[in-house]
């Protein structure tokens, strides 16, 4: 019997490529996509040697409009169908909204948004056929924050995914499909490449420690949230303090907060 396969956005680094890495342990085949093809086939390669399991790399742009449909084709033409999609691709787009270029902006709300969800739309009913299905999109503690200043859609987009997420999950269950589960996984600063892409390391390294988790431990709640069918998780106690401050805080209070702390890291000056 085949053995389930896992499809994952923006393997190439960070968290990605932790989610290819805990799969691959647990025995399952990788589908891993992102745009830089070297980084793939080196993970690839490593977890095939590793774990014994199959790894397909796929390079593609989520920014294209036609990238989901190439990266189902690829799998089709080989067979394969998706058992679990780990949506996480993702980048932040520095600067104030007026300053970027709507190109910039239409190209954020697909690789974080658009993609994430058509590929969703797109793998649910092979997984409803099945019975079998987990899908973690993943979000942001900034999705709960109050929005601020700078990096303008990011918060927004989270958010969304967070709504998307568990409207989703509820959607399998009232369906009939018990085991079909959908989790918005909600990290704080995690240590990945983030930060070095998007041009603000040396302001977030001045956060204070606690504030930072390791990709393993992100991953791993992801993980055994989805597989218990819990719509939203937070990872860490640290970030679970900081999500209940902003559904206990004030609002006032809270955007004032937020806007604050997030002067020390979100870049302005695009
Ligand atoms: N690190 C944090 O502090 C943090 C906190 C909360 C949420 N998150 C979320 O976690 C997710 C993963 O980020 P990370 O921290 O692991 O960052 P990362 O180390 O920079 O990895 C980002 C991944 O996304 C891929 N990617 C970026 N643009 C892409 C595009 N146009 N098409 C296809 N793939 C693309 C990159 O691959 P290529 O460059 O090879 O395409 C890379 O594999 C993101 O959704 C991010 O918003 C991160």
């Amino acid at each position: 019997m085949a053995r389930r396969l896992c499809l994952i956005t923006g393997a190439s680094a960070g968290i990605g490529a932790e989610f290819a890495r805990q799969y691959a342990a647990f025995g399952w085949d990788l589908a891993l996509t992102a745009r830089r093809t070297e980084r793939l086939e080196a993970l690839a390669q490593e977890l095939e040697s590793a774990h014994g399991i199959s790894a397909i790399t796929i390079a593609e742009d989520l920014a294209k409009p036609e990238a989901v449909d190439a990266i189902l084709a690829a799998l089709e033409a080989k067979g394969r169908h998706v058992d679990a999609l780990v949506n996480n691709a993702g980048y932040g787009l520095p600067g104030t909204f007026f300053n970027t270029s709507w190109e910039e902006q239409a190209d954020f709300i697909r690789v974080l948004y658009t993609a994430p969800v058509e590929l969703a739309h797109k793998v649910l009913p092979g997984m409803a056929e099945r019975g079998y299905g987990r899908i973690i999109n993943v979000a942001s503690l900034a999705g709960y924050a109050a929005g601020s200043a700078g990096h303008t859609l990011y918060g927004s987009v989270k958010a969304a995914m967070i709504k998307f997420t568990e409207s989703l999950n509820a959607e399998c269950a009232a369906t009939g499909q018990t085991d079909i589960h959908c989790t918005a996984l909600c990290p704080g600063f995690t240590w990945s490449e983030f930060h070095d892409v998007n041009g603000t390391r040396e302001d977030t390294n001045k956060m204070p420690k606690w504030m930072w988790m390791e990709a393993a431990p992100v991953v791993k709640a992801g993980i055994d949230a989805v597989n218990r069918g819990q719509p939203v998780v937070v990872p860490g106690s640290a970030n679970k303090a900081l999500a209940t401050l902003t559904r206990i805080l004030p609002e006032s209070l809270g955007r004032a907060m937020v806007s604050a702390q997030s002067k020390r890291y979100r870049r302005m000056d695009t």
